[in-house]
């Protein structure tokens, strides 16, 4: 991130003082040369050796449809978590052999689109195994299946954010996947094609990815084993590659090359001993989107009290992250880059609830209302997690590249609160 004499953030070659004069506040705003290199990091990453890897975007963390087409223009597959998001991904062009459909909780009408849309489907229960077996038969199609394994690896994240813990929700436990695979093997138009876990997000210690890709590859070895006539097409480890969100961090947090040193090595001694060959796919969310954008926010005041607060108009309607998981994210007065950080300042939002606390206890520059505020790496789990709460229209999104800026998103309007209420006629 640049600095200039006019005392102005820099972001994609843009002054954000001039885009939030031109768009508004609060704004999101994606830097698209940023987004482009974070998915190269990947590839680059992961090419480097023979195991064929893709890499299937995680639409969750932010499923803006500009973002989609970009990352799709770079190669990127989709993890897609409902009909919703699946829509998305077709619309922004990602082709169907490199979208999966997951989900611990898919009704019929889900199964259904999967299958027709022909998507591979990650199977989080017996009960919907069953279940796609008769979707499938019911409309003669066949469907690709993935076993999504829950293999009980403790990521070391927030509770909130550990997905792959025995307890957690997600997935078959680890002992019964192999009947499970062996039902699918039997079911009318299920297609058994690979094995799938995601144990987390935000995982800075990367050596249980290796502990993780052990587990899946101990699975893999036990269907051959039992002479399955399955013949797997991949394995899916998931997504969950931390960021380094602290500025301190941003040098030392892993990078998609770290992860492919601990996952390949392991990956492909297996498939050695085993003599098969196995495509690769991960799922990365957040080290793809989160820090290619910041929200902008306008100080609207500035309050002297027990603590000092500077008030934004942006709230956890639009960024969750602080205080649904205490995540932190850095905050600069972004026309006032160049000043010298001299007070202690709590950022909070415009939402009646006083957890509503977007950034504590941080040492800034003076802070004037008026001011512009940027909350970094908020592109994952950002506007993907907004609400209308307290009556607030969600707001824009702009992408910049090299200079330019373009809106991908406009403001919701007052309307867009009430557009799909009804007022039962008696009321009228
Ligand atoms: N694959 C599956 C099956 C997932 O459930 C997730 C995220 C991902 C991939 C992508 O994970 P990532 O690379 O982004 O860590 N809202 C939370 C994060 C929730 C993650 C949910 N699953 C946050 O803001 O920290």
């Amino acid at each position: 991130m640049a600095k200039e004499a006019n005392k102005h953030l820099l972001f994609g070659g843009v002054d954000v003082v001039e885009l939030a004069e031109r768009y508004g506040t609060p704004l999101y705003v994606t830097d698209e040369n940023k987004l482009r290199n974070n998915f190269k990091g990947y590839k680059n990453a992961f090419e480097t050796t023979n195991i064929d890897t893709d890499i299937y975007y995680a639409v969750k963390a932010n499923g803006n449809q500009a973002l989609l087409k970009i990352l799709a223009s770079e190669g990127a597959g989709a993890d897609v978590f409902s009909a919703g998001e699946l829509e998305l991904t077709k619309l922004a062009g990602i082709p169907a052999e490199k979208i999966l459909f997951n989900g611990n909780s898919k009704s019929d009408d889900d199964l259904r689109t999967a299958v027709e849309s022909g998507v591979r489907v990650s199977v989080d229960s017996v009960d919907e195994l069953r279940a796609l077996s008769a979707v499938a038969t019911e409309l003669r199609r066949e469907v690709e299946i993935a076993i999504r394994v829950n293999p009980d690896v403790s990521p070391g994240v927030h509770a909130k954010i550990a997905t792959g813990l025995k307890e957690s929700k997600f997935g078959i436990p680890f002992h019964d996947v192999i009947p499970v695979c062996e039902e699918a093997e039997k079911l009318p138009n299920i297609l058994l094609a690979g094995l799938h876990c995601h144990i987390g997000s935000q995982i800075l210690d990367i050596s249980v990815f290796g502990e993780a890709t052990e587990k899946m590859m101990a699975l893999v070895e036990r269907v051959y084993e039992r002479g399955m006539k399955i013949k797997l097409k991949f394995v899916d480890l998931g997504g969950g590659l931390g960021i380094g969100y602290r500025q301190a961090e941003k040098a030392t947090a892993p990078t998609p090359k770290d992860l492919a040193e601990m996952i390949l090595p392991v990956f492909e001694k297996k498939m050695q001993e085993l003599g098969i060959s196995l495509k690769l796919v991960l799922e990365p969310g957040r080290s793809i989107v989160g820090a290619s954008t910041i929200l902008l926010s306008r100080v609207n005041a500035v309050k002297r009290a027990y603590k000092n607060f500077v008030a934004i108009d942006a709230g956890f309607n639009l960024l969750i992250r602080p205080v649904m998981y205490d995540a932190y994210h850095e905050v600069v007065v972004a026309n006032k880059v160049n000043e010298r950080a001299s007070e202690l300042y709590t950022v909070v939002g415009n939402v009646c609830e006083s957890g509503d606390i977007m950034a504590k206890d941080r040492m800034l520059p003076k802070v004037e209302r008026g001011d512009l505020v940027a909350i970094l790496d908020t592109g994952a789990y950002g506007f993907s997690m907004s609400s209308q709460y307290n009556g607030r229209p969600r707001c824009a999104e702009v992408l910049v590249c090299d200079g330019k800026a373009d809106l991908i998103r406009s403001r919701e309007s007052i309307e867009d609160l009430i557009r799909n209420q009804e007022i039962p006629a008696r009321f009228i």
